[in-house]
């Protein structure tokens, strides 16, 4: 796995990344891999080494299904290896007639999103808590000059190169989280984090992090779970919220903001504040663990729980 990140590191120096900041991000990428402790780790690198070496001759980043295509292949293989690396979460991928339906619908919110983000041509893009790199691979129609995702999830991260294998975005995604990053990473034009604000039990500690590493006059796209109310509201859930072990802070989108403010970023505004459907979540054939109709009450009202139901905010914010 270490040598596929080689033509990135290069890419990194070439940019003008100091040595020092890109041979850490080496060092933790390194160790991470040198140790593969998670879960089914023998399986995904056996699915991972086993596709086929072939060159796709056309590569879509604009439609809801990222596409590869080609002329000869062994479907049946193909088919095998991405079963492989299974559950497959976001997406949708489309890889030599492979159709990786995904439990998210993640299209969906890049469509609600896409026109209303900060300019990504010609930036240097960091996407935290990037899942297998949907959104990268999104954004690279837009002709970032690098394209760098973080998220500690092995899972995550092969099926990313398992697609990249093909797809040849020249984006990384570094197997790491944010809080193991080096300090003060200050490089990059738009910074992401979707989805990873309430799996923090710190979200003020997440901004913060965050805000290390734009450069002034940058710009963050803050997306996370939130609830109705003004800036005194937020949940914390006595336990699981739907169904979710490891949900910690729900801020309405007004404390959200205030949190933006008072932690380096001006010019905060909401983009999007959408409930989460069940034609977005479901169970699929590449996902078969209970989704979201089952995390819900029966009438579809509430969560199981009991709480206010999914819904999630975009904001966008300056750094000061
Ligand atoms: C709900 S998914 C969101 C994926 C993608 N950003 C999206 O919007 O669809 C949350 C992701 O954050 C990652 N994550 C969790 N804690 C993290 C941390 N401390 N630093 C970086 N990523 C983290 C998880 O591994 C997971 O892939």
């Amino acid at each position: 796995m270490l040598t596929l990140y080689k033509p990135f590191w290069k890419k990194l120096e070439a940019l003008g990344f100091p040595e020092n900041d890109v041979s850490s991000l080496q060092n933790l990428t390194s160790a991470k891999l040198k140790n593969p402790v998670q879960g089914d780790y023998p399986r995904w690198f056996e699915a991972l080494s086993s596709l086929p070496p072939i060159t796709a001759n056309n590569v879509g980043f604009s439609s809801n299904a990222i596409t590869c295509q080609g002329d000869e292949f062994d479907g049946t293989l193909i088919k095998q290896c991405y079963q492989g690396l299974m559950p497959w979460r976001k997406g949708p991928f489309d890889v030599f007639d492979c159709f990786i339906d995904s439990e998210w619908q993640s299209w969906m919110k890049w469509n609600r999103i896409q026109d209303k983000l900060p300019e990504l041509e010609n930036k240097l893009i960091l996407d935290v808590g990037c899942g297998n790199g949907y959104y990268l691979f999104r954004m690279k129609a837009s002709r970032p000059l690098l394209l760098m995702g973080v998220d500690p999830g092995l899972l995550q991260v092969m099926q990313f190169w398992s697609i990249e294998k093909y797809a040849q975005s020249q984006a990384a995604i570094l197997p790491l989280a944010m809080e193991n990053l080096p300090k003060n990473l200050a490089y990059f034009d738009v910074v992401f984090s979707m989805g990873v604000l309430y799996h923090r039990k710190s979200p003020v500690h997440h901004i913060m992090e965050l805000a290390t590493t734009i450069k002034q006059g940058g710009h963050l796209v803050l997306e996370t779970l939130i609830v109705d109310g003004n800036e005194m509201t937020c949940l914390l859930p006595t336990g699981r919220y739907a169904q979710m072990r490891n949900v910690w802070f729900l801020p309405s989108v007004l404390m959200l903001t205030i949190m933006l403010e008072r932690n380096g970023f001006k010019n905060v505004q909401c983009v999007d504040v959408s409930e989460t459907t069940m034609q977005e979540q479901r169970s699929t054939k590449w996902m078969q663990f209970h989704s979201l109709d089952k995390f819900l009450s029966e009438d579809k009202t509430k969560t199981i729980e009991g709480y206010a139901l999914p819904k999630r905010a975009t904001l966008v914010a300056e750094k000061k």
